[in-house]
């Protein structure tokens, strides 16, 4: 028979939706009967898992469901924009570290109300930092998407030069839609409004900004996950760093990660002819946005020419296209 502590881990993983926990004690329990002896019952339960996997609904459609959340409305409609993504953590290419690092914050989150009830907080204040194109708002949509949370986007300087004058009172409702619905909350290019502080301009707009916002954070105890992003760290103010729970740092794809990036983005055609170490060499210096966007267009002008298999040359010239538009 089940034990007590396999029943509670049950209903624990599914009250957090951790299918592959959920699954993995019921194949515990399911053990644990076939040495016991109960052969048949072993077998049900094993078949009956099997079955839920089967059907086990696209990610996101289960598990802890986000309030029901037609569109922020109202004057929060101009500060949030929504969206449900479906990415998940393993459709980018990141280096091993940081995706265990992003895996971790999932877990953590997934467990949170035992974290809690134990006296610690999951992680879930974090800032994301890196060139551009090298996957910042994608971790944010893939966190939302592993969570099945909504993901909601404010862009900071936009509220500043939207809201002149009345940001700091545009921020409070931002903060309080992040205490009322627990979701995925993404500040993006914080570069504008960091980057002035203490730079001696006279803006008060945006330091006054930029303080209620870090008190805004540092007050914010939700169970929201709040995600800063931002290219420019150096200029970044210090103040800022001790406010998030973890930071991540994005970098410019070795060229391994450069052929996952375009391998992934090519699937579905032929690829067997390219040399990939010769694409890894023109693929230097671009990040995994423009490989992904040269991917595209060799894929385009190859299916334009009636071709369903790309040659290196395709992706070598590219490539090389890419990079000249950077210039
Ligand atoms: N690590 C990655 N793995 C796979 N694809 C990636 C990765 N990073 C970026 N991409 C691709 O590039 C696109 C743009 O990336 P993203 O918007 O996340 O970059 P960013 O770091 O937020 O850039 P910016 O600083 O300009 O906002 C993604 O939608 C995806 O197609
Ligand atoms: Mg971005």
């Amino acid at each position: 028979m089940a034990k007590a502590d396999q029943i509670k881990a049950l209903i624990r993983c599914h009250a957090e939706g951790d299918d592959s926990r959920f699954y993995a004690v019921a194949m515990q329990v399911a053990a644990q009967a076939a040495r016991a002896g109960q052969g048949n019952f072993a077998q049900e339960l094993r078949d009956l898992i099997d079955q839920a996997k089967a059907q086990a609904r696209p990610a996101g459609s289960r598990g802890p469901q986000p309030v029901p959340l037609a569109l922020p409305r109202g004057e929060l409609a101009g500060l949030l924009a929504v969206g449900y993504p479906k990415t998940r953590i393993h459709d980018m290419a990141l280096g091993g570290a940081l995706a265990e690092r992003l895996q971790r914050v999932v877990r953590e989150q997934r467990q949170r109300e035992r974290l809690r009830s134990h006296g610690f907080s999951p992680q879930r204040k974090l800032l994301l930092i890196g060139p551009p194109g090298t996957g910042k708002t994608m971790t944010a949509a893939a966190l939302a998407g592993e969570l099945g949370l909504p993901l909601f986007s404010i862009k900071l300087d936009g509220l500043i030069t939207k809201f002149m004058g009345e940001t700091a009172a545009k921020l409070r409702l931002v903060f309080e839609a992040i205490a009322a619905t627990r979701g995925v909350y993404l500040f993006d290019e914080f570069d504008a409004l960091g980057s002035e502080r203490g730079m001696g301009n006279d803006v008060g707009e945006i330091r006054r900004v930029l303080n209620s916002f870090l008190q805004f954070l540092e007050l914010d105890d939700s169970d929201s996950l709040l995600v800063g992003a931002t290219n420019h760290v150096s200029l970044l103010d210090q103040a800022l760093f001790r406010r998030f729970d973890a930071v991540f740092e994005y970098e410019l794809p070795s060229p391994d990660i450069a052929i996952e990036v375009m391998q992934a983005r090519l699937a579905l055609l032929r690829t067997s002819a390219i040399d990939w170490t010769a694409a890894a060499a023109s693929a230097e210096g671009l990040s995994h946005a423009d490989l992904t966007r040269a991917c595209e267009q060799a894929a385009k002008n190859a299916l334009l020419d009636d071709r369903t298999a790309l040659e290196t040359e395709d992706l070598v010239t590219a490539l090389d296209e890419r990079r000249s538009m950077r210039r």
